[in-house]
């Protein structure tokens, strides 16, 4: 019999159903497939306003749900092998219809199930995984891989695309910048991932999984993301609680507290982000060991609470 497998995913612009049609394509004809959005019952604008954009940060570092739309019956009742869970950070942690889903009722999708989890992001998703590893705990499900797909262009260079990209709607290249996204490339070499899942699946060897993906390249992680997703981390919670002492979601009164977040989110980046790397080559040739650890760990699949 083929094995079932659920793909279960959220996408804004439909870059991560192309990661995942990639991941599956060869083994399309050899499994029994469903395919299963999230959907948020008030999608998100896509290109973004500027106050919508930010005005989206403090709910989702605070993982306060928003409302999505049920999952079909027949998925939740049906008794998958695996699911392919598809998801990107939204400001170092999952994006807001992802950490609806893992808070809600139709979190019990991943009761008992193994689950691989699939990233499309810029660059940073270390805490927005350690955020879905213990959610999917809770859930009762059991993590057996992790792929991550990025830009792989400089900061800089991702940063200025991904800006034009969410803005303006504008994904190709233009002027001296190269597209927006995760490289066409990569997409398309993900489609290797696919035969090495279904191995695993069929040899019911799921626990040595995340070894073999590690080595076709699943995971590439430079050890100063680490120093900065744990700075940025702290300075997105402080700002959350602040912006939500002036009110929720579309409050007028806190667009003065949003402005300002904008305005120094974008000293931070696009100013102090090349001193911050310099601090943080500093602190990675004094912590080298303990880093590299972390490097270790991030790659993984365990969870320990706290890491980041
Ligand atoms: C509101 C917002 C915040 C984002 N924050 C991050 C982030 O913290 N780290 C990151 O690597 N990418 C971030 N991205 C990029 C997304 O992870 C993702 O790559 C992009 O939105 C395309 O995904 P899609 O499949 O939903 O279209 C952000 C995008 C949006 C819209």
């Amino acid at each position: 019999m083929k094995p079932s497998i659920l793909v279960l995913y959220y996408t804004q612009t439909g870059q991560l159903r192309n990661i995942l049609d990639s991941i599956m394509s060869d083994i399309t004809s050899v499994a029994d497939i469903d395919y299963v959005s999230v959907e948020p019952v008030k999608p998100f604008p896509f290109p973004w306003k500027t106050v919508p954009f930010f005005d989206a940060m403090p709910e989702t570092v605070q993982h306060i749900p928003i409302e999505i739309k049920p999952l079909p019956k027949e998925v939740m009742d049906k008794n998958y092998d695996l699911v392919i869970f598809g998801y990107q950070p939204w400001f170092l942690n999952p994006s807001q219809p992802i950490t609806a889903l893992l808070k809600g009722e139709f979190a019990k999708v991943f009761n008992n199930k193994p689950v691989i989890t699939v990233i499309g992001c810029r660059n940073m998703w270390l805490h927005a995984q350690e955020k879905v590893k213990e959610y999917l705990e809770a859930a009762n499900a059991r993590l057996v891989g992790n792929i991550v797909l990025n830009d792989t262009n400089g900061n800089l260079v991702s940063l200025l695309t991904v800006i034009r990209w969410s803005f303006k709607g504008q994904k190709e290249a233009s002027g001296m910048l190269p597209a927006a996204g995760v490289q066409d490339k990569d997409i398309f070499e993900a489609k290797r991932f696919g035969g090495t899942i279904l191995k695993h699946l069929k040899e019911d060897n799921l626990i040595n999984l995340q070894r073999d993906l590690q080595a076709q390249g699943a995971v590439n992680l430079l050890p100063g993301l680490v120093i900065l997703e744990r700075r940025g981390i702290k300075n997105f919670r402080k700002w959350a609680k602040f912006i939500r002492e002036k009110g929720g979601p579309g409050d007028p009164n806190r667009i003065g507290r949003l402005l300002l977040f904008k305005r120094l989110l974008t000293v931070a980046v696009f100013i102090l982000s090349p001193i911050s790397s310099l601090t943080a080559s500093i602190q990675l040739i004094i912590n080298k060991n303990s880093l590299l650890k972390d490097v270790d760990y991030f790659k993984q699949l365990q969870f320990e609470k706290g890491r980041l």
